[in-house]
Parts: structure tokens; sequence; C-alpha cells
């Protein structure tokens, strides 16, 4: 997930969702299946960590990123943050009370912060791309069967929502909060002028009984429920497909790029736009859409890296000389299905964390292995119904606008994506080794290889152990990462001393992960309090002005573990411009990667990164199998 222009993303936040009260927790994430089984217990607050505990941590953190003497500056002005008449103990006392008033002390600040509030651009800076297991289309019968089977497995999924049946999600033996799952369908993101906002079609008391349709930057409403409320089935809905590109066969104006654009911009524009009535009412059955399908066309300049073609085409859809004029990015849920066979989706990350959606896909994906053969045609389809746009001139200026930003976007971002075959999860769990610990330690160990000094690395981890609980940062980067990319790359050292840095510096990853999951990491604290202080109209303390915290929260390694059941990764931007961004997909005998860094910075090569990330991944492997080796002697 990334942000911008988004200062907040900056500083190391990716990831959350937001839901009202305790209540819409019972009523919508209580699968009948599971309460037949018995309810589960209500979920916990998040806590408010004690403050002296998120210091230490802190300094922790901060100490393999800063020189001695900055490292002497930052703990004295964490001393004077902290003690008992400090700024920290009456902002803590803030969050305390805050605490008490809410459901999640977090939750309305989260979602502005890391989202609404931001002003960059969705595309690269925000919004993931989800690459589904790729295939070959030959025809356009091809491409429409599989798209069609995308949307009916959607609306097969929908019903699980619907009607409260989608298996609740467990962390170990912890139930987790399933209301992301909710808002992830017919829901939009909408432009503003300093500050977006979302709204939740698919709860309201009339849901859309539509999607939308994407095609040549043409967009068309189709009704995908029959008369009796049934969903069309795979022949109604390629018949309905078939009908909208038969109605545009040539590309029109590239009104979806404005949805691109900076949010002051687009906010503004936005608001010309709805100015017109026609244009009006296409604005609003677009947002109210369940989700949106974007048919592309083959990709615009294709490598020999079909992986990452996919990739760029999930995230900006190529630009506007490809198809990003072909898209609505404030829509939550937007599938991409390209002619030759590049199949996946971008969401818009305000309502969702990656897991909820790769589970729709792994559900698209069973639902597709059981209907392989389309069912009956139907009779009395509505005709799909195109969406009308009155473009005046000042609006044309907006598009060629977005259309330069974007550009220069699309050119920055390079990427590289790739399935690891070397060994998967089964081998690091063999070796006694927590699998995720493992793959975070060996980008820890391919940034040092790379660039000689540790990355400040952010992790996202899942916070939904609690009552709308989103995410926390686990500040991968340590002491011990630096000391086993040191001895992994000391030539003098043996294989003994290697091991016990690698075990050192996984069981430090490990442990700062299950506090993270448990509500005590340090950036979401961190941000409680300085967002304490600017809503009490204090000034903003030192802490967060000192090198110390702007360098460990320069996030140069943005990385997210996204497993899914299928052969399918997500991939997005880095968070910084000389950062990279890594996600992956642990499987058990392989990991698929996504990377990504920007071409505007010397230091950042995502190809580079995969080399050194391979070797350090097989570098390990040795070292961990070795070990392993002489211990059964
Ligand atoms: N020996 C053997 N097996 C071990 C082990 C060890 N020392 N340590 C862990 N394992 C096993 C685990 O039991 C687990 O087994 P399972 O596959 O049977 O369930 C498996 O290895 C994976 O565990 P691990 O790799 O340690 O971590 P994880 O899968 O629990 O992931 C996080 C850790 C932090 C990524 C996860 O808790 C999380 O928060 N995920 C959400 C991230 C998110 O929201 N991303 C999207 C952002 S948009």
């Amino acid at each position: 997930m990334a942000l911008s222009a988004a200062f907040i993303l900056r500083q190391g936040l990716r990831c959350s969702r937001v839901v009202r009260s305790g209540s819409i927790f019972i009523s919508h994430t209580m699968p009948s299946r599971l309460l037949h089984q018995g309810d589960p217990p209500a979920l916990p607050q998040l806590p408010v960590p004690h403050l002296q505990d998120t210091l230490t941590k802190y300094l922790k953190t901060v100490k393999p990123l800063v020189t001695e003497e900055e490292y002497m500056v930052t703990e004295e002005i964490v001393k004077k943050f902290g003690n008992s008449t400090g700024i920290g103990t009456k902002l803590q006392q803030k969050l305390e009370e805050k605490k008490k008033a809410t459901d999640n002390w977090l939750a309305d600040w989260w979602i502005n912060a890391a989202y609404l509030d931001c002003r960059g651009p969705l595309v690269v800076w925000s919004s993931p791309g989800l690459v589904f297991p790729l295939l070959e289309f030959k025809t356009l019968d091809d491409q429409l069967n599989y798209a069609a089977k995308v949307i009916a497995g959607t609306l097969d999924y929908k019903i699980m929502v619907d009607e409260k049946t989608v298996p609740v999600d467990r962390m170990g033996k912890d139930v987790l909060d399933m209301s992301q799952y909710f808002k992830i369908l017919g829901t939009c993101r909408i432009p503003g002028v300093t500050r977006d906002t979302i709204r939740f079609y698919g709860q309201e008391p009339d849901p859309p009984k539509h999607i939308v349709v994407a095609h040549n930057n043409h967009f068309f409403k189709i009704d995908v429920y029959g008369k009796h409320g049934k969903p069309l089935n795979v022949r109604q809905l390629v018949h309905q497909l078939r009908n909208v590109v038969e109605r545009s066969t040539h590309p029109t104006v590239p009104v979806g790029i404005l949805t691109t654009q900076n949010r002051n911009v687009w906010g503004k524009a936005y608001k010309m736009l709805r100015k017109d009535k026609v244009n009006k009412a296409s604005l609003e059955e677009i947002q109210r859409c369940i989700f949106l399908v974007a048919l592309d066309g083959p990709v615009v300049n294709p490598t020999s890296n079909i992986m990452t073609d996919a990739a760029l085409e999930c995230v900006h859809g190529n630009g506007p000389q490809g198809y990003a004029g072909n898209r609505w990015y404030d829509k939550t849920i937007q599938f991409i299905i390209g002619k030759k066979g590049i199949v996946g989706l971008t969401y818009e990350h305000t309502p969702a964390e990656g897991p909820p959606i790769a589970n729709l896909m792994d559900h698209i994906m069973d639902y597709m292995a059981e209907h392989a053969d389309p069912r009956p045609p139907a009779v009395e389809l509505t005709r799909p119904q195109r969406l009308m746009f009155n473009v005046g001139q000042e609006v044309k200026q907006e598009i060629e606008d977005a259309k330069i930003a974007l550009e220069s976007l699309v050119g920055d971002l390079e990427m590289t994506c790739f399935k690891f075959t070397g060994f998967g999860k089964n081998f690091i769990k063999s070796q006694k080794m927590s699998p995720d610990s493992f793959i975070q330690m060996a980008i820890q160990l391919a940034f040092y290889r790379i660039h000689g000094e540790p990355g400040a690395h952010y992790e996202s981890a899942s916070t939904r152990k609690f009552v709308q609980g989103r995410t926390e940062t686990i500040r991968s980067c340590s002491e011990e990462s630096v000391a086993f990319a040191k001895a992994m790359l000391n030539p003098e050292l043996d294989n003994a001393e290697k091991a016990q840095a690698l075990r050192s510096a996984i069981d430090a990853h490990k442990n700062y992960a299950k506090n993270a999951v448990n509500g005590l990491g340090v950036d979401r604290h961190l941000l409680g309090l300085k967002l304490a202080a600017i809503e009490a109209g204090m000034d903003v303390p030192k802490l967060f002005m000192d090198v110390g915290y702007l360098r460990s929260s320069h996030m140069r390694l943005s990385t997210s573990q996204v497993p899914a059941r299928c052969e399918a990764f997500m991939c997005f931007g880095p968070l910084v411009p000389d950062g990279y961004g890594c996600c992956y997909n642990p499987r058990g005998d392989a990991v698929f990667f996504g990377l990504s860094a920007f071409n505007s910075s010397p230091e950042t090569d995502s190809a580079t990164f995969r080399n050194a990330l391979e070797e350090s991944l097989m570098d390990m492997h040795d070292v961990a199998l070795k070990e392993g080796l002489k211990a059964k002697l």
C-alpha cells in the first residue's frame, strides 16, 4: 500500500480502514455459519501502549540508522518528551481518554491521516495491484468468458458477504475483525479539494445492483441481477460484455484519467465535471456500482517479463498511451482483464488491506474451477447503458494536464516481478524459523549488500485482533538485522557465526512482529501522540522533527506479506523516492515477489534488488542448511 506526496505515508504508514462501532462488528462480522457454532468473543480494544515502553522500543529502532552523536541528541529529546512533566506524558493522557470514549482510539485519525487527507495521486503512491495467475487468451471470446466468470465469481462471493457467511479469519487462536470484508464491494472514494470522503453504497438502504464495465475509455452500466433478483449467469454476462465491446470500438475522451491526478486537482475538476447534469448522473452510477471491470487491449510496449508487464498494467495501466483512461481509480475494486491474458485488479486502499482482497480473488479462482461450463442462457436482459460525459474545454484541459502528470509518474516507476523457486515456506519451517521473518531478513540483507548501509524498513502487521483494527508497522531494520547483514558479508566469519547472527536477527524480528500484532508497536502510538498534539492546537513536539525520527521513518523499504492460495502476487510503488516496494506471497516451495523502485533515483534499481535478494535468500538457505546438518551429526 504507499503515501505520496502522501506526507504521512512517507512516514511509513500503509494500510487500514474504518467501521463505526462495536455493534456493527457484531451485526456484520458474525457469519451465520460461525454463529451456529457458538458466538466468538467480542473483540478487545486496541491498547494504548505505555509511553516508556514505546520510547524504549523507538530508541532501539533509531540506533542502527543514525551516528553516535545523532543518537545522543535523539536520546535527550526522547527523555524530555517522556519525563513526568514532559509533553509526551500529557499527550498520553489524551490518548487514554480517547480510548475510553471510542471503540478504537486510532480508527478515525488513521483513515484520514493515511488516506483521505493524502493529496498525492492514488496511482503508484497508494493503490496496489494484484496480479492473478496469468493466462493466454487467443480470442475475444476467451477474454469475455474469463471476464464474465470473474464477475459471476464476485457476485457469488457477494452472496456470502450479504448473508454474513464469509468464514472468520484467525491469527493462531484469535478471531480477527472482519469488517473490512463488508466494505470492499459497492464502495468508492470521492475526491475533495482538501480532504476526500468515502461512501459505502453497498451498506446504504438501496444498495447497488449494477457493475460498470470500461472499454476503450467508455463506461457502461450493466445490471447484474435479473427479474427475480438472481445474479446473471456467465452466458448472460458474456452477452452483455459483447454488447459493450461492439458499442465502443474506438477510444473516446479518457475522462477516467482524471482519477489519476493529485487529489486537490481532481477534487476541483470533479466539482466542475459534476455541474453538468449528464455528467453528475454518470459519476453517480460509477461511484455506486458494486465494482468495475476494465476490458483492456494488448499490453503496450511488452517486455520479456510478463509478470512485470501484468504488474504495471494493474498498478498504472501503462499511462495515457496504455489503459489509464480505461479506469476509475477511486473505485475500491477494479478488475483488469487484458486482451492477451493479463488479469488482475487494482484497489483503492482506504477501506481495506490486501488480505480480504486476496481472499476475494481466491474465491473467484475456486468459483472458476467449479463452474467450468457456462450455465444456460436466459432471456430478457436490459441493454447495458452507456454512461455519457459532456466534456467542455475546461475539462478537456484538465484531462490533458492529467495525462502529462501521469506520463511522468509512469515513466518513473520501474518494477521487477518474479517467482523465486529456490525454496519456500516449507524449507524455512523445517529449519524451525519463521518464514516471514526469514524473508524480511533476506530483504534487509539485499539492501545492505547493494547500499552498504541499513535501510529503514516498513512491514505491515495486522492489528485485526482488535475491534476496527487495521495495521501496525513492523520496523524490520534492527541492530540485530544490521549485525546479521554484516556477518553474512564478512568472509572471515565461519558458518556457525553467520547462523548465530541469522537466528538472532530472526528472533528480533519475530519479537517485534508479535508486539506489532498485539498493538504494541512504535509507529501508531507515535502517530497518535502527534495527532493528539495537533488536535489540541499544540506545536508538534520536537521528537517528530528530530533526525532520529525522520531517518527511522523514511522507509526506504516498504514491504508487505500478502498470502494467497493461488499463484498470484500483489505489488505497489515505493514509499519514498529513493526506496523500494516489495510485496510477497510465500508458498510451500516458492515465493512470488513484486518489486518496485523509481527511475529518478540513481541509487535504486529493482532488477539489481532482485539479484541481491535471490543471492541473499540462497546464502541464508545454505547457512541454515549447513548449520542444521552439523547439528544432526
Ligand atoms: N518453526 C516452524 N514453523 C514456524 C516458525 C518456527 N520457528 N515460526 C513460524 N512458523 C510457522 C507458523 O506457525 C505459520 O504456520 P502455518 O503456515 O501453518 O500457519 C507459518 O510458519 C507462517 O508464520 P510466519 O511466517 O512466522 O508469520 P505469519 O504468516 O504469521 O505472518 C505477519 C506474519 C506479520 C505478516 C502477519 O501476522 C500479518 O500481520 N499479516 C498481515 C499483513 C497485512 O495486513 N498485509 C497487507 C497490507 S496491505
